[in-house]
């Protein structure tokens, strides 16, 4: 029997009853744009996260454009992000106006490198009293804001980056697309926060392969900042402040009613789902500590993984997953190419070598299967195939 990377029929076979009777109440309903449900997961995911606003969108790419809106970038402004990440974290920069400039990742969490990061702020940017933000020394635009992404279920260490974001007047606009419920503890004993609370924004996804995945595209931002959520709100709806008045133009980004219904039903499974995860993730742990060749992922002390996606490195990584493929093991690769180097950002003229990091993990990294659904069984035979691909190769 092969082994999918994700198999989303097995989770919503066992959601089945929960996941029919929200849709049907929004069928009974007739209201298939915003009402009830939205409001309400909306809540609720708020809650979730511990902040005190969510206001859902279309997706998790529309979720960034507004986040960076709402905090007035444009044209004229930087935003500094990682180049390891998906293509939405980056375009949605550009989709404003603003330049993305790239920092890389450090190797053990594959997120933002905070002491590149600082590097970087202060080579290159200097403080500008008079407008009261960063400028660039060589293209003299605002740096306005940071967006850290919290990759594979993994926060970003969040505390270094608040200082510099508080230090340097900048923004914080968390990708928490792939980190539905990961924490950070800005001590050690202190209470931990959830992915998206730390930021004056947080984004999520709810593509269905998320952690928390709709049955169709979905996502939303979360703040604290009760004028900023009013704003998203109708920035979400066309501008609408009620039914005849636009204060300003929006734009058609509002969340599906029947995805947040959806979202409602499966949001109580969430803790349960993850933390089946991390168990999959410790039983991978286990029966692959001893094989010298490859990178197992690192929980960073700071914080929590909930895994989006179990991803090691390999050396020859192309063959490993070719191998693992005839043995009905699919795997993935997330990402091959990092942003610098896509065809799409020649423009901004970086080079190979430029974020070595990045690139070093774009040719080793492999995503194996993890779903809360996979059984022991099959970890035990993926852990089997991975070596005996490893010992062929050697
Ligand atoms: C890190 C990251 N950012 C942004 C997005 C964009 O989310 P969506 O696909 O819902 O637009 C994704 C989704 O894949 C993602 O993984």
């Amino acid at each position: 029997m092969p082994i999918p990377l994700i198999d989303l029929r097995r989770q919503h076979r066992s959601i089945r009853k929960r996941l029919q009777s929200a849709i049907k109440r929004v069928l009974k309903s007739g209201q298939f744009v915003l009402g009830e449900d939205v409001a309400r997961f909306e809540r609720e995911w708020a809650a979730y996260c511990g902040v005190a606003h969510a206001v859902g969108t279309g997706s998790g790419a529309a979720a960034l454009h507004l986040a960076l809106l709402v905090l007035d970038i444009g044209p004229g402004d930087e935003v500094i992000t990682v180049p390891f990440t998906f293509i939405a974290t980056v375009s949605e920069i550009t989709r404003t106006g603003a330049r993305p400039v790239f920092v890389d990742i450090e190797p053990r969490s594959y997120t933002l490198d905070v002491e590149k990061l600082a590097e970087k702020i202060e080579r290159e940017y200097v403080f500008h009293e008079r407008i009261g933000y960063l400028v660039n020394r060589t293209t003299w635009r605002r740096l306005k804001a940071i967006v850290p992404v919290h990759l594979y279920g993994q926060m970003a260490d969040m505390r270094p980056i608040l200082e510099l974001a508080r230090r340097y007047h900048l923004r914080v606009v968390e990708d928490a697309a792939q980190a539905h419920g990961a924490e950070y503890r800005m001590e050690p004993e202190a209470r931990p926060f959830k992915a998206g609370s730390l930021g004056d924004l947080g984004c999520f996804s709810f593509y269905p392969t998320k952690n928390l995945g709709a049955c169709g595209e979905a996502g939303a931002i979360v703040t604290q900042n009760a004028a900023w959520a009013e704003r998203l709100r109708r920035l979400v709806n066309n501008g609408r402040a009620d039914a005849h008045q636009h204060l300003e133009e929006g734009f058609n980004y509002r969340l599906d009613t029947l995805q947040a219904a959806i979202l409602r039903a499966k949001l109580r499974y969430l803790d349960r789902w993850n933390e089946r995860r991390r168990e999959l993730a410790a039983l991978y742990r286990e029966k692959l500590a001893d094989v010298e060749e490859i990178v197992l992922p690192e929980e960073m002390p700071y914080g929590r993984h909930v895994y989006h996606r179990y991803v090691i490195r390999v050396p020859d990584r192309d063959r490993v997953r070719r191998q693992l493929g005839e043995a009905g093991i699919e795997t993935a690769v997330t990402y091959p190419v990092p942003l610098h180097l896509q065809p799409a950002y020649r423009h901004l003229g970086y080079r190979p070598g430029d974020f070595p990091v990045a690139e070093a993990c774009a040719r080793t990294v492999l995503c194996l299967p993890l779903y809360p659904e996979l059984r022991e069984k099959d970890v035990a035979r993926i852990a089997r195939a991975l070596r005996a691909a490893l010992r062929s190769g050697r």
